[in-house]
């Protein structure tokens, strides 16, 4: 019954060795500030133009408003909703529907890059944000019955939340969303499912995409 949402290759890591000498990324860099050390197109762009994919990348922002958006939705409130974060670089994050995460968007960026770099998030009483090992195709394959969408402005238009989410409890839906700027989901994101779904004649902004979804799902279940 819970929805399961997937940020798919968001564009969040640590800024890479190999640009870590160029005075874009010097100029901002603190060992000692989290934040600094989190990979952002806004401040790195000039390095960051000789990466692979660089077009997916360095875009901490989308992460933080689609996860503004899900964890503040009645959906999640209800406990009914599901968060993983899947990075570019394929590390896979579950997040506990009771975090509060920063509003402000460098203690986000702060956040992220301690999570890169202790590899989990925990206070004394609870986990607030932990690794899941293994890849997408292994988290799906944890649930029983799953039906995975993968959302893109390239899929089939479907323009009712009861076609979207025809009311089965035994189905555990999958939403996937893509966490990044430009660019279309890889081959590995492309082959998990054959459920391209379309929601808007127009490329929406993740966080948009995000917000309609989870609300087509609110209005499957009655949830306000
Ligand atoms: C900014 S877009 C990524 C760029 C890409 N051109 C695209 O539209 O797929 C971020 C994500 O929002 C979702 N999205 C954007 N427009 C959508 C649409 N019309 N229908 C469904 N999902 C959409 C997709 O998951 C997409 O990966």
């Amino acid at each position: 019954m819970p929805l399961i949402m997937v940020f798919a290759e968001c564009g969040l890591e640590l800024i890479p060795k190999q640009i870590r000498s160029h005075p874009a990324v010097k100029k901002n860099f603190s060992s000692r500030i989290y934040s600094s050390q989190l990979l952002d197109n806004t401040l790195h762009f000039s390095a960051m133009k000789n990466l692979k994919n660089f077009q997916k990348r360095g875009r901490p922002d989308i992460t933080h408003v689609c996860l503004l958006n899900a964890l503040g939705s009645p959906l999640n409130i209800n406990g009914n909703l599901i968060i993983y974060i899947h990075t570019i670089n394929n590390k896979i994050f579950k997040f506990n529907p009771e975090i509060r995460i920063a509003r402000n968007y460098n203690r986000f960026k702060g956040l992220i890059a301690k999570l890169f770099i202790d590899g989990s998030i925990e206070t004394e009483t609870s986990k607030l944000i932990t690794p899941f090992d293994g890849s997408l195709k292994d988290l799906i394959a944890k649930f029983e019955n799953p039906e995975i969408y993968i959302f893109s402005s390239k899929g089939k238009l479907v323009n009712n939340y009861e076609e979207l989410f025809p009311k089965d409890i035994a189905k555990n839906y999958f939403a996937l969303v893509g966490g990044f700027q430009k660019s279309s989901f890889s081959k590995d994101i492309i082959t998990l499912s054959n459920k391209l779904i379309s929601i808007s004649k127009h490329p929406l902004d993740a966080w948009v995409a995000t917000n309609r979804i989870i609300t087509y799902y609110e209005l499957t279940y009655g949830i306000l």
